[in-house]
């Protein structure tokens, strides 16, 4: 059984304040979701260490949205997973497109941030995803395989366990453009194909979110389809009764 996943990236939003007040009030709905969602909330670097603290037995589980990608050391405004990870964080989303596009971030960083990511226990969420050009001019498959086989085909099988993987294609993220539950479907597939061509039989258990404008009008259509194990949420996050109602897109 794979897991089922709702998670919250927060991006650059909220005050600590504020974000703890989201996360009460994620807390105080979750009651209403299946106790089969996981749900993760991915705050700012700055609410880490109080939000971590009030979900402490809520159930909820917080990650970072980043991380350096060495382990110690003169990297001024850097924050390393061993941090991270001593605050009691268990997840960090790494290859955010948004991340990948606005601090060039390469495959040959994300190889060093998934190995400081694992140095630490701490889960990496991994996103790949196409642009609107790569996606109108058919790349899309290679673009997505690319993104898996340069990082996600150097972990070894015993990381590779760990790994959640998130579909985020970058023209629906943050666009109100969600991709149809097919189009969502035929990714994960594909994902899923191109990791079970390295990992095997493992490929079965690995979760894999869907991205991009999900909201709870479109949640429960595409959390339907065979290969998506949820999703990871943006814009609809920073409202608890919007996150918990994408979470009732899992029937209870
Ligand atoms: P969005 O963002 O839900 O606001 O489109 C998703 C993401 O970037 O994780």
């Amino acid at each position: 059984m794979r897991k089922k996943i709702v998670a919250g990236n927060w991006k650059m939003n909220t005050t600590p304040a504020e974000g703890v007040e989201l996360l009460k009030g994620v807390a105080a709905l979750k009651g209403e979701v299946c106790s089969c969602v996981n749900f993760i909330v991915c705050p700012p670097f700055t609410h880490l260490s109080e939000v971590v603290k009030v979900a402490k037995g809520t159930g909820i589980a917080v990650g970072a949205q980043n991380c350096a990608a060495e382990a110690k050391g003169a990297y001024t405004g850097e924050v390393s997973t061993q941090m991270i990870a001593s605050l009691g964080v268990e997840y960090v989303i790494l290859g955010h497109s948004e991340r990948r596009e606005y601090y060039a971030e390469t495959s040959a960083t994300l190889n060093k941030k998934m190995e400081q990511a694992y140095a630490n226990n701490l889960t990496p969420i991994y996103c790949v995803g196409e642009k609107l050009e790569e996606r109108e001019s058919g790349k899309y498959f290679d673009v997505i395989s690319a993104q898996i086989k340069e990082v996600v085909y150097n972990l070894s099988a015993e990381q590779f366990a760990k790994l959640v993987v998130a579909y985020e294609p970058v023209w629906a993220i943050g666009t109100g453009k969600t991709a149809s539950a097919e189009q969502a479907q035929e990714i994960h597939a594909f994902i899923r194909k191109v990791l079970a061509e390295k990992f095997g039989a493992a490929a079965d258990d690995t979760a894999i979110l869907y991205g991009g404008s999900c909201k709870p009008g479109n949640a429960a259509e595409i959390f339907a389809k065979a290969d998506v194990d949820g999703g990871l949420i943006g814009g609809a996050a920073l409202v608890a009764k919007d996150f918990i109602a994408i979470g009732k897109g899992f029937a209870k």
